[in-house]
């Protein structure tokens, strides 16, 4: 066989396999089977530049964007569903479109509510050409290349040829199929256990794990979270049937993956049935969902129907109740964060709850714990908020063994001893041996290299952690002090060991403010830092500040002026500050001699967009040494908006509205000179 038609052999045989996996999950070839093809295809496609082709299932592991996302209008908007609680909810509107249809009979779709990320898909002759997010519903971002990584979405219709397996109904010359990407559970827990071992910032649910995973600009990345796409809405000038059922039936022939629960039918009680029914047997399913959509089948009732401004009259959507599960508090254990407060923590028999397993729950605080009158061996009821960690929302006291023993908040901290105090005013007790408690010591040298921070990114927690273990490390200042020797292990390590050296190095040119931030300093924040930094403009003037001017700056309050005092009347800290200073950091405003000019005098700016001369980052600094002030959200005190490619098209509308200027990036850059 010549190499073309072998070509086009393999990406119809591999599109087969890819959706037998991926839509029906019954593979009929082994991976490797499968590899092995798709490496055929790959090297003969190399060998092939003329056969390329934007829709080969070689193409699902795109290459890396380097550019945010284009955006784009949605050829319909994406609209929203009105949400109903109740039954009561969901006989008014099965009332109101029966008055809306004039008595004519109807009949309800009833499907599943997928909670992730709507997504509007379009083919042109039987190829994925476009992918878009819900954005605004009017306009939003092309996240074609990310969308083709996902195996369940076809990149090629099946054709509807009558020697093919798959034989499927004609499909439109153009049409869009809208739908949810979703994150399955298992790989949900899968990645969230990675990132807890890596100690990254964990995802509080699929859906926020599948939208953050498709807004990376790395193709790579999101191929290898492996989501999944479920379709539900047929949309286009000619749909092969007079039903959405229908419709969506054919769209499953041509390759799409629908939801298995979709059911039509005609009564309330069967609408009741169905809602009942899925209400617990969701639970099985490999997807997060939250509710069930009603929809009109008839589309030429839908039209009659028509829509409000915000949504359908022809759909609805049912919200489940949040789940809620009972299990035992075995122990309750504390955990001691790097200002000391100490958090304490349900330890519980472990249990399924919306999808993951959960054994542990955050108490908050000992005001927490007696509200419920907690006690070992208690059932409480725990439930999953937007958070990570799930909360206890109450207590079965019929279930309390008659020995169980009231918690009893601890009175010493679990890391070194040292009793607790609590603070006037605050809910947390902490623990105060700042200078000599394992994790605040830890927790303030990771602060301190935080991006937000020194930015010290050759460092990891991990890394602090090794170096404390090995008494390398006991504070900040400690870091200047590292050496290659000290940290290339057996001498195999030279490179990187030169490397973390050299970020330590590089962070003494990190901005005055950014230090300031760096000390961790209890309450003083990034904002607050920047307040400080260049109302005293360097080290000597803040150390030596009084709690009346302290006061008098506006934005400073009483609790983080003490602090400030305590902290600088701490003789450890005066040191560590001296060693800082010897190293050669950054101790004092360098605004002061880099204020170039006065041009942007009294004015507030804001950022929006993608530019092209400098970063975001370094526009903000331009703008201060220029005397302007940038500031996050556009007011009707906003002078003007630096405006990159792409500016968001809701900022964009308000700036209409207020009639504010919209500069563009030549523009502002001529503007300062
Ligand atoms: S139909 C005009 N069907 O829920 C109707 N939406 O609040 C278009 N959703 O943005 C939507 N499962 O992201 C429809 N079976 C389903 C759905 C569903 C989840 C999401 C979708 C939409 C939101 C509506």
């Amino acid at each position: 066989m010549d190499e073309i038609k072998r070509i086009e052999q393999l990406r119809k045989e591999l599109h087969e396999h890819n959706y037998k996996y991926y839509v029906l999950n019954q593979p009929t070839i082994g991976d490797q089977e499968f590899d092995f093809m798709m490496h055929e295809l790959q090297d003969l496609e190399a060998k092939h530049p003329e056969m390329a082709d934007p829709n080969s299932p070689t193409q699902r592991v795109g290459s890396d964007l380097n550019e945010e996302f284009r955006q784009v209008e949605h050829k319909y908007p994406m609209l929203s569903l009105a949400n109903t609680y109740n039954e009561q909810d969901v006989a008014d509107w099965y009332e109101s479109v029966k008055k809306g249809l004039a008595g004519e009979d109807f009949e309800v779709c009833c499907e599943m509510k997928y909670d992730g990320l709507s997504i509007s898909l379009t083919y042109v002759d039987g190829k994925l050409t476009q992918a878009v997010t819900r954005g605004d519903g009017v306009h939003g971002d092309d996240v074609t290349a990310n969308v083709k990584t996902i195996r369940s979405i076809p990149l090629v219709l099946t054709p509807p040829a009558s020697d093919n397996l798959f034989a499927a109904p004609a499909y439109p010359r153009e049409f869009e199929i809208r739908g949810e990407i979703l994150m399955p559970w298992n790989v949900f827990e899968r990645l969230n256990k990675e990132r807890e071992e890596a100690k990254e910032p964990l995802f509080a649910n699929p859906r926020n794990a599948a939208s953050g995973t498709l807004k990376s600009q790395k193709s790579s990345l999101v191929a290898s979270r492996q989501l999944d796409a479920y379709l539900y809405y047929l949309l286009g000038e000619e749909l092969p049937a007079e039903g959405h059922y229908e419709n969506l039936e054919v769209a499953r022939q041509w390759g799409f993956k629908i939801s298995e629960g979709m059911k039509k039918v005609k009564t309330l009680q069967q609408i009741y049935d169905f809602i009942n029914y899925w209400d617990t047997e969701r639970k099985k399913l490999p997807v997060a969902t939250d509710g069930i959509v009603l929809k009109v089948n008839s589309i030429r009732q839908q039209r009659a129907l028509g829509f409000t401004a915000k949504s359908p009259r022809w759909a609805i959507a049912y919200k489940f109740k949040a789940e809620r599960v009972c299990t035992r508090l075995n122990e309750v254990t504390y955990q001691v964060g790097r200002t000391g407060a100490i958090t304490p923590v349900a330890n519980m028999d472990p249990v399924q709850l919306a999808g993951t397993t959960v054994k542990r729950a955050t108490l908050n605080n000992e005001d927490f714990i007696k509200s419920f009158d907690l006690h070992i061996g208690d059932y409480v009821y725990v439930e999953k908020g937007g958070e990570i960690i799930p909360k206890i929302v109450g207590v079965d006291i019929d279930q309390r063994p008659i020995i169980a023993q009231p918690v009893e908040f601890i009175k010493r901290c679990p890391e070194c001893g040292t009793p607790l105090v609590r603070y006037e005013g605050e809910a947390a007790w902490y623990c105060p041996n700042d200078s000599g408690c394992p994790p605040q010591i830890k927790g303030r040298i990771e602060h301190f290299i935080a991006r937000k921070a020194m930015n010290i990114d050759s460092l990891g927690p991990e890394t602090v952690d090794d170096y404390y273990r090995h008494g390398l490390i006991h504070n900040i200042a400690d870091l200047y002090d590292i050496d290659v020797q000290q940290i290339n292990g057996d001498g195999s390590r030279t490179k990187s060991a030169q490397r973390i050296v050299n970020g330590i190095a590089a962070s003494k040119e990190v901005p005055f403010e950014r230090v300031v931030f760096a000390l961790g300093i209890r309450f003083v924040g990034e904002t607050s830092a920047k307040l400080l930094a260049r109302h005293f403009k360097n080290i000597d003037a803040l150390m030596n500040a009084g709690i009346e001017e302290l006061q008098e700056i506006e934005g400073i309050g009483e609790v983080m002026a003490k602090s400030i005092i305590t902290y600088f009347h701490t003789e450890e800290n005066l040191k560590i500050i001296e060693r800082l200073r010897n190293y050669g950091l950054q101790m004092e405003l360098a605004t002061q001699n880099s204020q170039l000019s006065t041009k942007l005098e009294g004015q507030s700016i804001v950022i929006s967009g993608v530019f092209t001369h400098h970063s975001r980052d370094e526009y903000k600094i331009i703008i201060e040494q220029n005397g302007g002030k940038n500031v996050g959200s556009i007011s009707s005190k906003t002078s003007f908006i630096l405006a990159g490619e792409n500016m968001g098209p809701s900022k964009l509308q308000k700036a209409e509205k207020l009639g504010i200027k919209i500069v563009s990036e030549e523009e502002f850059l001529e503007m300062i000179g």
